[in-house]
């Protein structure tokens, strides 16, 4: 069997399933199968809540005894280094077999293994029949942090939601430039920052533009937020994401809608737009076209259910 070079593994709920298999088909070109995905591309786990971790294969075998003479051969020096099982769907390698190999594998590296703060986390599965072996990178969920941003907003998205529309806006391309339209406190900015892309913010309201600024500063990341109505921004950006506003904080009309989204259209050709009603027509009338749309749900006493947008202008 031909294996990609890289395997990742995701988590996701039942609310979130539509939302994460949209963001694989952008940053993949294809979507998981029963939360795996093999691809060559490399891919950072941390930059979607929806990847948990990522392996390496290096080497791989049918015959478990070649693989283990590949490994000894690959001469791996590594101090502090650990080494793991992952067991895969139709994998019944029995336990105590598992950890013999482990073992096997790891009198194979040369080095003192440190089980508690490990510098490299190797890792063995078996794929179908097939035993794969490199280094694994885990998601260790440094993002949450923002959670405990200084400011906060009833209005917000979840950061899983505000990491997908930044890959969704960009593909996972890191050179892209965005525009936050609506950016509120700034959760879709602290993500984009996080995973190392250059954006800026634009709201209307002074009080939540001040907000999101101390937000920013508070993890350290520098960038501009616009005190203004987006019709008022001159400026070029890749790609837009207009999270619209829809309580009575900020008001959501069918003009209003037109408006921000007519206005930041003018800014990118990509927009990807959050909204808790159908504005398929809205974009039509503006000439935007509709590449994809799925729901997001968010759990809570009721599901509330967002949908988000992926289009461009013509
Ligand atoms: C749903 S909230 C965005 C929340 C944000 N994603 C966050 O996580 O905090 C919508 C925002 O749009 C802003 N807004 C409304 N009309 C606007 C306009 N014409 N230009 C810029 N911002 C606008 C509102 O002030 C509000 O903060």
């Amino acid at each position: 069997m031909h294996l990609k070079k890289y395997l990742y593994t995701f988590t996701y709920d039942k609310y979130e399933t539509a939302l994460s298999k949209l963001e694989s088909t952008y940053i993949f070109t294809i979507a998981d199968d029963n939360k795996l995905l093999w691809s060559d591309k490399e891919v950072d786990p941390f930059i979607s809540a929806f990847i948990k971790q990522r392996l390496e294969v290096v080497v791989s075998n049918t015959d478990y005894s070649t693989l283990l003479q590949e490994i000894k051969e690959l001469d791996i020096h590594n101090e502090g280094f650990k080494v793991e099982y992952l067991v895969l769907e139709g994998d019944s390698t029995a336990y105590d077999e598992r950890l013999t190999k482990l073992k096997d594998i790891g009198y194979s590296i040369e080095g003192n293994p440190d089980y508690y703060k490990p510098t490299v986390i190797y890792t063995l599965c078996n794929f179908k029949g097939t035993w794969c072996f490199g280094p694994m990178t885990k998601d260790k969920f440094d993002w949450y942090k923002h959670s405990k941003k200084p400011r906060s907003y009833s209005n917000s998205i979840s950061p899983n939601v505000a990491k997908s529309l930044v890959n969704l806006a960009t593909k996972a391309d890191r050179s892209k430039t965005l525009l936050d339209a609506c950016c509120g406190v700034g959760t879709i900015m602290l993500e984009a920052c996080f995973a190392g892309y250059s954006i800026e913010g634009c709201d209307i309201n002074w009080k939540i533009v001040r907000n999101a600024r101390v937000n920013l500063a508070h993890f350290a990341y520098e960038t501009v937020v616009y005190r203004s109505d987006i019709k008022d921004i001159d400026k070029r950006y890749d790609a837009a994401i207009i999270d619209l506003p829809y309580n009575l904080l900020s008001q959501a009309t069918d003009e209003t809608t037109a408006h921000i989204i007519r206005s930041s259209a003018q800014l990118a050709k990509r927009l990807v737009i959050v909204s808790i009603v159908d504005i398929s027509e809205i974009l039509k009338d503006i000439g935007l076209q509709l590449l994809d749309a799925c729901s997001v749900g968010k759990r809570g006493k009721t599901v509330f259910e967002r949908q988000v947008w992926v289009c461009e202008g013509v």
